[in-house]
């Protein structure tokens, strides 16, 4: 068997409006990244400019070889205020997807990437059951207005995560004074304070998954063609003896429920760093001797293939690889960890695993949320001072196995 992929198979980066545009500033981690006491090692700024540099970017990304660019709508920009909706900003992005077509790249857009308008916060956010209702409405005026030039839509990026957070990341919780002061900011209690990443509750998975059933009816009424899905964190949940009741009950919590959810969608976008291992007592620390990258997670290139797979039992729809990759100082060890992690998504496809895509995150260095522009994921590195991209070696090895449509 050759090493080869499907012809029709999609090659792309992908960044978040957020992490890359710049002055995001009607949105609610913004407002989080300057309250006093933040949680944020520094506030995301001009970001990579890619507001206004995405005509340069996205021509890059062409000469690189690779069909196609995920990337995010920003909801605080489109809706500023609840129910008033900006046309300037949607057609920003409808000019977007216009330089991603003449480029050759198929936009991949995703409607929600952690961001929030400020306004929804106040509201009750993502703890709100009425939030499922006014992201259709906001899914439904986005399709509206560029839809026909979108690929594929993903509603909500992993849509997990807050669970994740609540259940394995914030046990002790965020510095409390920080919580008080961004509920402040943001006209809310911390009670109810429920940006994304913090609707960590069951009541905050319900809200989430309604919000993704409501914007995909919402986005065929517009576009009955248009292919809707979700995306999901993976990591490949490893059980060490002893660990599996352990291990099979988080990855239930953590994983299953969402890809069940996904099941009437046309696709399931997988997104996996690494692999995590369970004991009987919960998830343990990294193994001995195994390499850590910048964010602290085992250098695992392989999970990839273990998360696509599991997703393909789990939810039985076509898949694509989302996100994919490592924060790491060393390219070398980028490209070594691209050539594992594609490997795997070769044996997948041998196996006969309906895999659509690739994408690797991330296009560009970027803000990396509460870490700040320290962890650098991209393929292409940016002085954030002059922004001058430079195309790193991983890059050049993959814009090669994009345009062979095959691993060499
Ligand atoms: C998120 C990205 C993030 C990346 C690397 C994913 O969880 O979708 O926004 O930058 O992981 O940590």
């Amino acid at each position: 068997m050759t090493n080869e992929f499907p012809a029709d198979f999609l090659w792309g980066t992908a960044t978040a409006a957020h992490q890359v545009e710049g002055n995001n500033t009607n949105s609610d981690f913004w407002v989080a990244e300057h309250v006093p006491d933040t949680v944020f090692a520094e506030p995301s700024g001009d970001a990579i400019d890619h507001y206004h540099r995405y005509p340069q970017d996205i021509a890059l990304l062409a000469d690189l070889g690779f069909n196609s660019y995920r990337f995010s709508v920003e909801w605080a920009r489109v809706e500023p205020e609840d129910g008033r909706f900006s046309t300037a900003t949607l057609d920003h992005y409808r000019r977007m997807c216009e330089t991603c077509r003449e480029n050759g790249l198929k936009p991949i857009v995703t409607y929600h990437h952690f961001t929030s308008p400020r306004w929804l916060i106040s509201q009750g956010g993502w703890e709100n059951m009425a939030t499922a209702q006014k992201f259709a409405r906001y899914a439904g005026k986005v399709t509206q207005h560029l839809g026909d030039l979108i690929e594929t839509v993903c509603t909500i990026n992993e849509v997990n995560i807050p669970r994740m957070a609540a259940l394995l990341w914030m046990a002790g919780g965020p510095a409390e004074t920080f919580i008080e002061n961004a509920a402040q900011a943001l006209h809310t209690t911390p009670q109810q304070f429920a940006p994304f990443m913090f609707a960590g509750t069951a009541q905050g998975r319900d809200v989430i998954l309604a919000a993704h059933h409501q914007a995909r009816a919402a986005i065929k009424a517009e576009r009955p063609s248009l292919p809707v899905g979700l995306t999901i964190a993976m990591s490949d949940m490893q059980a060490m003896p002893g660990g599996e009741a352990v291990r099979d009950q988080m990855r239930h919590e953590l994983q299953d429920v969402f890809l069940e959810a996904a099941r009437q969608d046309d696709f399931v976008g997988v997104q996996t760093y690494t692999r995590e291992r369970y004991g009987p007592d919960g998830a343990l620390e990294p193994e001995e001797g195994v390499e850590l990258t910048q964010m602290q997670y085992e250098f695992w290139p392989q999970a990839i293939g273990a998360t696509l797979r599991r997703a393909h039992e789990v939810a039985s729809v076509p898949l694509m690889v989302t996100e994919n990759g490592i924060g790491t100082a060393d390219d070398g060890r980028r490209l070594a960890y691209y050539q594992g992690a594609l490997q795997s998504v070769v044996e997948c496809l041998k196996d006969g695993l309906d895999v659509r895509g690739y994408f690797a995150w991330s296009a560009f260095d970027n803000f990396e949320w509460m870490l700040g522009y320290e962890p650098t994921f991209g393929i292409i590195a940016v002085d954030r001072a002059t922004q001058q991209r430079s195309v790193k070696p991983s890059a050049r090895w993959l814009s090669q196995v994009a345009q062979a449509n095959r691993l060499v």
